[in-house]
């Protein structure tokens, strides 16, 4: 009998990046678990928490070494907070040497990767990462990314960069937001060929170190209607176009409203700034007390820090962390930070959305939705009571809206491009 080849995910531990992973690992497995076998490099309490949504993966282990490398993420949305009032070049420029200045975190990281990708010897690496690193390069084994992020992280030159909030007819602003940020982005690049040196690995620059890309077929998350991208940029860049993060067999039941709230009018409203900007607990009780004068009711993601959260009456519910797969189904529309997973997967369940940035490339999702004509965007430090109530009652009343994202929802659950993509990837490794 023939072995099983070997599939590893090596992704950032963050829930939008592993969450992308594990579907796409799930579906693999739906379909090939006579062929092969996949395995993730994490830490054990998410080796624990992906467990729970797949009893067939497989883990190698690493431990972090302090309390440090612990609360890393959480210390990066803290250190971001301030700079929300900053131009959107600006922030970037800041949020690179915030990332710059984690290097250590992700060299760490990678370096007991490194062990363990000797050990394991995978025929395959599916890496969600925004870089080449020297693990990936020094074993030889073929290699491809998982982009969760919005896919503009792939850098395509006339397309707005990541991080920058501009339309893409804004070919102006686009071409001078590169010369701005050239230095900064030639700053990242240097430091990841730093760790390349420090680790004696070299890289053979065929792609630019600091992008993902590959010669092998990489999987990027993007509803079609809103893609960037065309056939042809998909063919030279080897991408594989994904609809939504979601797995249908992880769908839950819907969210079970209480019959108090159940009853009380008003269409409903589900509030989230995600898994680590709900940290920003003042700025969400803010969102909440204005929320409290608009004639709807809310159900809170309230985050972290949400036992400082209050509920002014008796139209908000909501946990520190729900469901937000179950919650999707019951509401009418959601406002979001636009962080790649909640945005994909608003469309999934055709629900229209507000998004108030906060970083990266959630300023990307927030202007491409504005500018596809699917929802809009706010900007969570300068807002008015009066902006927040025109944007929910055009986005709960504009029948065309609501419509066509209902449309895109129906579309994106009948194509299932997550098995399809899958598909053409595996016949596209199988023979290596
Ligand atoms: C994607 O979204 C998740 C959840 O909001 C966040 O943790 C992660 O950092 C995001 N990834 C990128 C690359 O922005
Ligand atoms: C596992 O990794 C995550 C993400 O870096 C981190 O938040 C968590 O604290 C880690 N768990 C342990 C026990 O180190
Ligand atoms: C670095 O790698 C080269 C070639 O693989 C090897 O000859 C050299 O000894 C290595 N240097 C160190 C310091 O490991
Ligand atoms: C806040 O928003 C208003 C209206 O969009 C704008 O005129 C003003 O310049 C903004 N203020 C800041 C500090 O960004």
């Amino acid at each position: 009998m023939q072995e099983k080849k070997k599939i590893a995910f090596y992704a950032v531990l963050s829930s939008g990046h592993v969450n992308f992973c594990a579907s796409i690992a799930s579906s693999l497995l739906n379909n090939y678990s006579d062929k092969l076998e996949v395995y993730f490099f994490t830490n054990f309490s998410w080796a624990e928490k992906l467990a729970k949504i797949d009893s067939r993966y497989k883990f190698e282990i690493y431990e972090y070494e302090t309390k440090e490398q612990e609360n890393v993420f959480g210390e990066l949305a803290k250190k971001i907070e301030p700079l929300l009032t900053l131009s959107s070049e600006k922030r970037l420029k800041e949020m690179f040497k915030l990332i710059i200045s984690s290097f250590d975190f992700f060299s760490f990281v990678d370096e007991k990767v490194s062990s363990l990708i000797k050990k394991l010897k995978p025929d395959y690496l599916l890496c969600d990462l925004m870089s080449h690193l020297p693990s990936m390069v020094e074993s030889k084994i073929p290699y491809s990314f998982i982009v969760s992020a919005n896919p503009l992280v792939i850098d395509i030159e006339d397309l707005p960069y990541f991080g920058l909030d501009y339309g893409v007819d804004e070919k102006d602003k686009i071409k001078t937001g590169r010369l701005e940020l050239k230095e900064s982005i030639d700053n990242v690049r240097k430091n990841f060929e730093k760790i390349f040196i420090n680790r004696n690995v070299t890289f053979d620059k065929k792609h630019p170190i600091n992008v993902p890309r590959s010669d092998y077929l990489s999987f990027y998350c993007y509803p079609k209607e809103l893609d960037y991208f065309d056939e042809k940029i998909k063919n030279k860049y080897n991408l594989l176009q994904v609809d939504s993060p979601i797995a249908e067999s992880r769908i839950p039941m819907p969210y079970k409203l209480n019959d108090e709230f159940a009853k009380l009018p008003g269409k409903i409203i589900y509030v989230s700034l995600g898994s680590l900007f709900s940290c920003y607990d003042t700025k969400l009780q803010k969102l909440v007390d204005r929320l409290a004068k608009l004639p709807y009711k809310y159900i809170i993601s309230k985050g972290p820090n949400g036992d400082k959260i209050k509920f002014p009456d008796n139209r908000f519910i909501g946990e520190n962390y729900v469901n937000q797969f179950s919650v999707l189904q019951v509401a009418d529309m959601m406002i979001a930070h636009g962080g790649n997973n909640t945005f994909t997967e608003c469309f999934y369940f055709g629900v229209p959305a507000i998004i108030f940035p906060v970083m990266g490339d959630q300023l990307n999702n927030a202007k491409r939705i504005e500018e596809t004509g699917y929802g809009y965007r706010m900007d969570l430090m300068n807002y008015t009571q009066e902006e927040l109530k025109e944007k929910i009652e055009k986005l709960l009343l504009d029948e065309t809206l609501i419509e066509k994202t209902k449309k895109v929802g129906e579309r994106i659950r009948k194509e299932k491009s997550l098995d399809k993509a899958v598909k053409i990837f595996y016949e596209s490794i199988k023979n290596l």
